[in-house]
C-alpha cells in the first residue's frame, strides 16, 4: 500500500501517534520495521521538563486517561537523540511545544536544522497549565502561530489540533491560510477525571488527564469529517483506531493517513502492519482501494 505524502513516499498509512513510545531511535525504527510507515516523535519542549508525578497513564478498559505532562529534555538536550536519528532510513515527524509564538518558533527552527521529514507543531496538549492548549482552540491564535513557524522551517508543517475547539474546522482553515501543510486531528480529549472511591481522591497525581483510544474515535472521526470539509490539505486522522475497519472508518471521514497510539498498548508493537494487513483484506473484499474510499462518508451528504 505505498502512497506518498506531501511528497515523502511512505511504504503504508499507518502513522505512529506522538508520544506513546517516546524519542529513541532503537524504539521509532522498532515501530517502523513492524509495519509503520511514518512514527511520530514525542513533542519537544522549549525548556527541560519532567512531567507529572506517577501515577500518570490508566487503563480504563475502554480507553486511557493520562497526564503524563509534557516531559521533555528540552530541545537543547537532545543532541545524542539527532545524531542517531541522522542515519535512519525511515520518514520521521518531529513534534515541539511551546508557551508563546516566540518559544515556537525557537524549538521550531532548530528543530527544522535536524532535517527531519516533517514538522508537526502540537497546538493542543491539555495536561499542561501553561503550554499548547490556548492556541489550539481560538483561529486567531492558531493563524499566528503556524504563519510565525512556517517563516522558520524548511521542512512541511503539520498542525495538530485539539477536539476541544469549538469549531474544528474554522481552526484547521486558519492553520491552512497561515502555510501549514497538513493537519493532525486528534490530540487527546478531556480533561477528564477517575476518582478511587475507597481512597476518595483523584486516582492521577494531576488529577485531570486526557482521554484516548477507542472511547475517543467517535469525536476523532466526527472531527476528521469537520476538518475534511473546511480545508483541502491532507489530514492525519487518529483517535482510538484499533482496527483495520476503524481505519477504513477515519478514511471515509477524510483522512489521507491514520494514526495510533494507545492501541500499541492493546495490541503490540506489530498493531501498525496488523492494522495494514486489516485495512488491505478490507479493500480486496470491497473491490476497491484506498484512494476509492477517502471522503466516501461525505458524498450526497451536503450537512
Ligand atoms: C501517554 C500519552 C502521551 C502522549 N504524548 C503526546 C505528545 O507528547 N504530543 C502529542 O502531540 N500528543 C501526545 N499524545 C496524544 C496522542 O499522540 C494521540 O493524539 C491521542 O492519544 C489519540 O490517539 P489514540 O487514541 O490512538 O491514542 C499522547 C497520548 C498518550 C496516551
Amino acid at each position: 500500500m505505498t502512497l506518498k505524502f506531501l511528497g515523502i513516499k511512505l511504504k503504508n498509512p499507518m502513522v505512529l501517534a506522538s508520544g506513546v513510545l517516546g524519542n529513541s531511535k532503537d524504539i521509532l525504527e522498532r515501530v517502523h520495521e513492524n509495519g509503520c510507515g511514518l512514527v511520530t516523535m514525542k513533542s519537544i519542549g522549549p525548556e527541560p521538563r519532567d512531567g507529572h508525578n506517577n501515577p500518570t497513564v490508566i487503563d480504563l478498559g475502554c480507553g486511557l486517561i493520562n497526564a503524563v505532562g509534557l516531559p521533555s529534555p528540552g530541545y537543547l538536550n537532545m543532541e545524542n537523540e539527532w545524531k542517531d536519528l541522522k542515519n535512519r532510513d525511515f520518514p520521521i515527524i518531529a513534534s515541539i511545544y511551546g508557551g508563546s509564538v516566540k518559544e515556537y518558533k525557537m524549538v521550531a527552527e532548530f528543530v527544522s536544522l535536524k532535517k527531519p521529514d516533517f514538522i508537526e507543531i502540537n497546538i493542543s496538549c491539555p495536561n499542561s497549565e501553561k503550554h499548547g492548549m490556548i492556541f489550539g482552540v481560538n483561529p486567531q491564535s492558531s493563524h499566528d502561530v503556524v504563519a510565525a513557524v512556517k517563516k522558520v522551517i524548511n521542512v512541511p508543517l503539520i498542525v495538530k489540533l485539539t477536539p476541544q475547539a469549538l469549531n474544528i474546522g474554522d481552526i484547521a482553515k486558519a492553520c491552512e491560510d497561515a502555510g501549514a501543510d497538513a493537519i493532525c486531528a486528534i490530540n487527546t480529549l478531556g480533561p477528564g477525571m477517575v476518582i478511587d472511591i475507597e481512597a476518595r481522591m483523584p486516582v492521577l497525581s494531576f488529577k485531570k488527564g486526557g482521554l484516548s483510544g477507542p472511547m475517543i474515535k467517535p469525536v476523532a472521526i466526527r472531527c476528521v469529517f469537520d476538518i475534511y470539509k473546511a480545508v483541502d490539505i491532507p489530514i492525519i486522522g487518529l483517535g482510538g483506531i484499533t482496527t483495520g475497519e476503524d481505519a477504513i472508518e477515519m478514511i471515509m471521514a477524510g483522512a489521507s493517513l491514520v494514526g495510533i497510539g494507545s492501541a500499541v498498548r492493546y495490541r503490540g508493537i506489530d498493531v501498525f502492519q496488523t492494522v495494514s494487513d486489516e485495512m488491505e483484506a478490507w479493500f480486496l473484499d470491497h473491490h476497491c482501494s484506498l484512494d476509492d474510499i477517502k471522503g466516501a462518508a461525505h458524498e450526497g451528504n451536503q450537512s
